[in-house]
């Protein structure tokens, strides 16, 4: 893999391990929605590899649609989520897949899942490629890649402070990063 960035501490999960786990992931989706059509909603920013990688990875036909999602509640109780960009389509009578990056604290996806749910979908599922293990959400993950531990992963479209969304591994930051 090289040299790392100075900033990474360790990678968590190498290139091969994702790519594996994303075509599982895409196998199951495309078995479980066989024979209906799929709407795809991935949430900006960090969810845009994630989503590209599992949507050419179906075999199903799917719609790829994208939300923009901005959250204040990290290191608060409030967990405040606010949309700043909006699907494109009503997705009333539609098979609605949230697919999301990380599932941190979980109010992003709580709150995501509530919205969506009043819009009237046929169906309405989640799926992320990682979920933190200090999570508290009440809405099922329907798909999920890996649990991690509870510290700052960046690569694989997270990012900290917009830097490292393209490294092809998930990686954990070194605190040194975040505190300087
Ligand atoms: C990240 C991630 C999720 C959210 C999860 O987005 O993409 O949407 O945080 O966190 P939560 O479970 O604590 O709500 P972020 O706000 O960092 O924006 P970005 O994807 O644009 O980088």
């Amino acid at each position: 893999m090289g040299e790392l960035p100075s900033d990474i501490k360790r990678v968590l999960i190498a290139p091969e391990e994702i790519q594996k786990r994303v075509q599982e992931l895409a196998d199951q989706i495309s078995k479980d929605y066989r024979g209906k059509r799929l709407y795809m909603v991935g949430i900006l920013k960090g969810a845009f590899i994630f989503m590209a990688d599992l949507t050419r990875a179906l075999s199903i036909p799917h719609v790829v649609d994208f939300m923009a999602l901005s959250s204040y509640g990290k290191t608060t109780e409030s967990g405040a989520v606010r949309i700043l960009m909006d699907l494109r389509e009503p997705i009333e009578d539609q098979h609605v897949l949230i697919v999301e990056d990380i599932v941190d604290t979980g109010h992003t996806l709580s709150y995501l899942h509530r919205v969506l749910k009043g819009r009237s979908p046929a169906s309405l599922r989640t799926c992320a490629l990682v979920r933190k293990i200090r999570a508290q959400t009440d809405v099922p993950l329907d798909y999920l890649g890996f649990d991690i531990p509870d510290v700052w992963v960046v690569g694989y479209g997270l990012d900290f402070a917009d830097r490292f969304r393209t490294l092809p591994y998930v990686a954990e930051l070194k605190p040194e990063a975040y505190t300087r």
